[in-house]
């Protein structure tokens, strides 16, 4: 296991966030409480959660665990939530954060998100002052986004005058993003893969296993590294303790400039592109 540090991303806002951390979507009971103690003792410091995961009360008995047992502290710790679709709204945004925040046993959060935009709609930019106001009291360190595209975030930063910290969107090979994240340079906002090794359907392409081969790693190394290598933050999700180690290994390597572009040329080819939901879509129509 490499001991090089993961480096950190600085946000607009001036905080600093791991550039990599666990994702924890289908964690679920007593598995969540494991796995997030595990990463936890492996050197893991950022955790990306959500209400709509239904795991925040696991992960809060485990990083409350992962405290008293003194493996870390809680601001050495770098933890996200989001708001789920249903709660948009000023009001209720703000009470699902209180929720999130009592669901994990903590008195702040270090990042927290809107799960979607949801243009049908129409509540994200007053979800997201809502938010913002909350950042003001002071229990929530960064406020974002993700999933969204350019025509939200640029209505987004109009309307309520606050540019998004980081937007968590999926990206992996093949769906590289390129657009999205030039805008993302030009407001300044943190790119987040999610999906980055598209749940593992991307492992077996024959460029990322070639790749792979020549500098002597797994596929999903090569992957996570390659989105290292473009400044994005990522959050990969594993159940499995060596994939844990694995997934963590990451800064003891690099790939050559040639390689990152070889990776990039994949979005050109058919076939590849976006595996998932799209937000333009969905959720959908407001019911
Ligand atoms: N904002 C959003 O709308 C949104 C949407 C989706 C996801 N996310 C966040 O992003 C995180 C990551 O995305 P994701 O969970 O969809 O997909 P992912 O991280 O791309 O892939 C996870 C899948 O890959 C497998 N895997 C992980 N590491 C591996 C390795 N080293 N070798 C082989 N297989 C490996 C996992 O299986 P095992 O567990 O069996 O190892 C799991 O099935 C989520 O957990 C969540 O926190 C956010």
């Amino acid at each position: 296991m490499s001991d090089m540090n993961v480096p950190n991303l600085t946000l607009n806002d001036g905080t600093e966030m791991p550039q990599l951390g666990l994702g924890t979507w289908k964690l679920e009971g007593e598995e969540t409480l494991r796995v997030v103690r595990e990463a936890i003792a492996l050197g893991y410091r950022h955790i990306d959660t959500a209400a709509s995961y239904d795991n925040e009360e696991m992960i809060g008995r485990a990083v409350a665990d992962a405290i008293r047992a003194g493996d870390v502290t809680r601001e050495e710790l770098f933890i996200t939530s989001k708001v789920r679709n249903e709660d948009q709204g000023a009001e209720r945004a703000s009470r699902a954060f209180q929720g999130s925040l009592s669901r994990l046993g903590l008195d702040y959060l270090d990042l927290y998100l809107i799960h979607w935009p949801w243009p049908q709609r129409g509540l994200y930019a007053e979800t997201f002052a809502a938010i913002a106001k909350i950042q003001g009291l002071g229990t929530v360190q960064s406020i974002g986004v993700a999933n969204f595209y350019e025509e939200t975030l640029r209505e987004l930063v109009a309307d309520t005058g606050v540019t998004p910290a980081v937007n968590q969107v999926e990206m992996h090979p093949g769906f590289s993003q390129a657009p999205l994240r030039a805008v993302h340079e030009e407001l300044g906002v943190i790119s987040e893969a999610w999906s980055p090794l598209g749940r593992g359907i991307l492992l077996q392409n024959p460029v990322i296993a070639d790749i792979a081969d020549q500098v002597g790693r797994s596929s999903a190394q090569v992957i996570l590294r390659w989105l290292i290598q473009l400044d994005v933050s990522v959050v990969p999700k594993t159940a499995g303790e060596l994939r844990l180690r694995e997934n963590f290994d990451l800064f003891d390597f690099e790939l050559s400039p040639g390689q990152v572009n070889q990776i990039l040329a994949l979005d050109d080819l058919r076939g590849f592109g976006r595996i998932f939901g799209d937000p333009l879509t969905y959720p959908g129509e407001a019911g």
